[in-house]
């Protein structure tokens, strides 16, 4: 996820590129550029954030270009692979947002008809069949180009000698900031907010001209009128979207991450499950290192893996793993990092490496430490994540994980079929929780008044009430513990009583009757207990004290939907207590100290 701008009109571009950009970073901030036309194209781009890459670039006069703030997805952070991309001629410009699935034989095609690459990037094949298909009009160029395109792109382009920019959306955001004589190309409304709040959204597949007398769109050739829209919102307001707190926004975006998480793996199905090896190595067991939200991540994984590839997995917190002796003979390591650059999780890699340990890492930062480090990694598509407590990039990991072991798994089809079915189902039943948030935020504000909160949970259910006892510690400084349902009585039972309310997580699946006698046990201690159940059964609403219902899913994925559920949960405790929810005192987005 980058974000992408573009002004044209009668003032000078520089200036203005670099503010819109600086209001997108929160969606990419490894590398940027921007390209100013006016006697030539002139490009400057590098591995800088925005405010450092516009101290660096000289004074120039153009009143039309573009930009770009990237979250690397094809090729490393550089200065080679930031956008803006160009031909061979350096006339042509373009910024990009998104991925081109196909732009491997494109580009060995282009290749051929003589055109030079100079970076690893999808979108660099842009510019050359821009450059192709140019016969005096950039439009009709852009459209042919587009037409050969598989895949995801916003696009803004200009050609030096050309008075316009030209624009183009398919399945990532692009909108359009109306001026006087003047207008702006966006990824999102953020970036223009400080110059209009007119703005056009264009539709999928639309295609747009801008010039200092206006904008055009045309669709199939044709053009079409697209209405004008007011932004009530101030530009921080935007950048939450509209939300409270990047958090709430976050939980909200997760119906797309796990969409996108999904359409990334159909198209690359063959390149990220290059997992044969693991079969000709006489891999016979799993290490998965992690810390914190990702270790609990790695907990699904392993009843997963366990499942469906009838081989042993262990998950162990990199912290500790660091600080003992190893038996890892015939094993593969699965390292999971939202950011890539926790210090344990680099440590843990490098000593798995050290004794020939083969290492795959699921990461939702390109370029990021591990992602060098690691023998192979896979990238999550949650996008950058702001708030400090994990939550969208913690869906994508297991979502990552359910893709990994089906298209490795030689499981029953028709299982894999089902499982499959769930998955695509996800995004909805995500969407369904997020519509009906009544029940979650009366027992949220409930929750807020005690000091004390069990979660509890059986299979793949226990590591959710870790998550949610973490989510709840985070944001609302509550002290929650997560248990394994059937631990309590050995141990924690002394703790139960009114002022320690449970919060326990029961699905329909073969852990249903022992989570139905552990609620008895905590309710003969007089607990209170909040219960997540799919449906309404008479039995579950009988012994519990409140009940919230989520929507039915395949019992292999309720972690999926009780995740949702205690995220809204800890948000809405935090938020009636009034904490600072989105960046909690003592903690950073990524722990590079161990
Ligand atoms: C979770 O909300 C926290 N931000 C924290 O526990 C986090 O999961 C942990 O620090 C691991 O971070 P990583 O996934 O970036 O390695």
């Amino acid at each position: 996820m980058c974000g992408i701008v573009g002004y044209i009109g009668n003032r000078r571009a520089q200036p203005i590129l670099f503010n819109c950009l600086a209001r997108l970073e929160y969606r990419g901030y490894d590398s940027c550029g921007i390209a100013v036309s006016g006697g030539g194209v002139k490009l400057y781009k590098d591995t800088f954030r925005v405010d450092e890459m516009a101290r660096t670039v000289p004074r120039l006069s153009g009143m039309a270009g573009i930009g770009h703030t990237r979250w690397a997805t094809c090729g490393e952070p550089s200065a080679t692979n930031a956008h803006p991309h160009c031909d061979c001629s350096g006339n042509i410009a373009v910024v990009h947002n998104g991925i081109i699935s196909n732009f491997q034989e494109l580009k060995l095609k282009l290749i051929a008809e003589g055109h030079n690459f100079v970076s690893e990037t999808d979108t660099e094949v842009l510019p050359h069949l821009i450059e192709k298909y140019y016969n005096g009009s950039l439009e009709a160029a852009v459209e042919a180009a587009l037409g050969d395109i598989k895949g995801s792109y916003a696009i803004v382009a200009l050609k030096s000698g050309e008075t316009k920019l030209v624009v183009a959306r398919k399945d990532s955001p692009l909108i359009i900031g109306v001026g006087d004589q003047e207008s702006f190309a966006a990824s999102d409304v953020p970036a223009i907010l400080d110059y209009t709040n007119r703005v056009i959204y264009l539709e999928e597949g639309d295609i747009g001209i801008m010039t200092n007398a206006g904008i055009k769109i045309k669709r199939n050739g044709t053009e079409v009128d697209r209405k004008e829209h007011k932004i009530p919102w101030s530009v921080e307001e935007v950048q939450k979207a509209g939300y409270e707190h990047f958090i709430l926004k976050e939980i909200h975006e997760q119906p797309r991450v796990v969409r996108d998480t999904l359409v990334g793996y159909y198209q690359e199905a063959e390149l990220i499950v290059d997992l044969e090896w693991m079969r000709d190595a006489g891999i016979e067991a799993m290490l998965i290192l992690a810390c914190g939200t990702s270790y609990h991540a790695g907990l699904v994984g392993k009843y997963i893996f366990e499942e469906l590839l009838r081989i042993p997995v262990r998950v162990e917190l990199a912290s500790e793993f660091n600080y003992y002796p190893q038996t890892l003979a015939k094993t593969m390591a699965i390292v999971i990092t939202q950011s890539g650059e926790t210090a344990d999780v680099l440590r843990a890699t490098r000593r798995l490496q050290e004794v020939g340990c083969r290492v795959l890492a699921i990461t939702n930062v390109m370029g990021s430490t591990i992602s060098r480090l690691a023998d192979q990694t896979i990238y999550t598509s949650a996008g950058p994540e702001i708030s400090v407590a994990s939550t969208k990039s913690f869906m994508a990991q297991l979502v990552t994980l359910y893709w990994l072991v089906m298209s490795y798994s030689r499981a029953d089809v028709k299982r894999l079929d089902d499982m499959l079915m769930g998955l695509r189902q996800l995004p909805n039943k995500i969407q369904q929780v997020l519509d009906n948030k009544s029940s979650i935020k009366r027992y949220g504000k409930y929750l807020s008044g005690y000091e004390n909160v069990f979660f509890i949970g059986r299979g793949l259910n226990y590591p959710i009430a870790l998550e949610g006892a973490l989510k709840l510690k985070e944001i609302a400084y509550i002290h929650a513990e997560g248990y394994a349902a059937g631990e309590l009585k050995h141990g924690p039972f002394a703790l139960l009583g009114r002022d320690t309310p449970v919060v326990a997580i029961v699905a329909k699946d073969d852990t249903y009757e022992a989570m139905l006698n552990n609620i008895r046990e905590i309710k003969a201690r007089g607990a209170p207990v909040i219960v997540l159940f799919e449906e309404e059964d008479g039995t579950v609403g009988k012994i519990a004290d409140f009940v919230i219902t989520v929507p039915k899913v395949d019992f292999r994925f309720s972690p999926i939907i009780n995740t949702v559920v205690l995220q809204l949960l800890a948000y809405y405790a935090a938020k009636e207590r009034g904490c600072p929810i989105d960046f909690p005192r003592n903690l950073a987005k990524s722990v590079t100290v161990e």
